[in-house]
């Protein structure tokens, strides 16, 4: 599904992070990208694309990852974004869960649970996190963009799963 330039050797891959505001979208493109965690983060305005080499299986793959605007006065934007993508990781706030109910409503291909590091206040159990993507057949993982847990991980996991 992806595609060749001209000397078939890159691979160009479209990947959206989509989920509720404030679960950590921006904050997991960051982490994944840069390897940075920003504890006052502004909430995103439309839609930010950043594009990131990653190596799958000795190829170089380019991924394009659009972090999209949770909030809801930007649904209309954003949809028009994710409708091209190859691929999706839809996140939650692990002690949010409103955030967890939202999952149903947006299009389905990843599920990831982020915020892993606050333990203590989580109200999302991860038996539950497996359960609904075991219902609608995603994938399941919980990350944190502040400590960095499985961040590299979700991302690679999307881009295999296109390749
Ligand atoms: P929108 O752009 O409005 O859709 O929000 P967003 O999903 O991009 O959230 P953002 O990355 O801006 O993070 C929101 C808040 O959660 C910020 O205060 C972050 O510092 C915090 N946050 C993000 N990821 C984590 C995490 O893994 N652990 C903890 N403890 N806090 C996090
Ligand atoms: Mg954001």
């Amino acid at each position: 599904m992806g595609k060749e330039d001209d000397r078939g050797e890159e691979y160009l891959f479209k990947i959206v992070l989509i989920g509720d505001s404030a679960v950590g979208k921006s904050n997991l493109l960051s982490r994944f990208s840069r390897d940075e965690f920003d504890t006052n983060s502004k909430a995103t305005i439309g839609v930010e694309f950043q594009t990131q080499l990653v190596e799958i299986e000795g190829k170089e793959v380019k991924a394009q990852i659009w972090d999209t605007a949770g909030q809801e006065r930007f649904r209309a934007v954003t949809s028009a974004y994710y409708r091209g993508a190859f691929g999706a990781l839809i996140v939650y706030d692990i002690t949010r869960s409103d955030t967890f109910e939202s999952v149903k409503r947006w299009l389905q291909e990843l599920n990831i649970g982020n915020k892993c590091d606050l333990e203590d206040i989580r109200a999302v159990s991860v038996e539950e996190g497996k359960a609904l993507a075991e219902e609608e057949g995603l994938f399941f993982m919980e990350t944190s963009a502040l400590d960095a847990t499985n961040v590299d991980k979700a991302f690679e996991i999307v881009i295999r799963e296109i390749f």
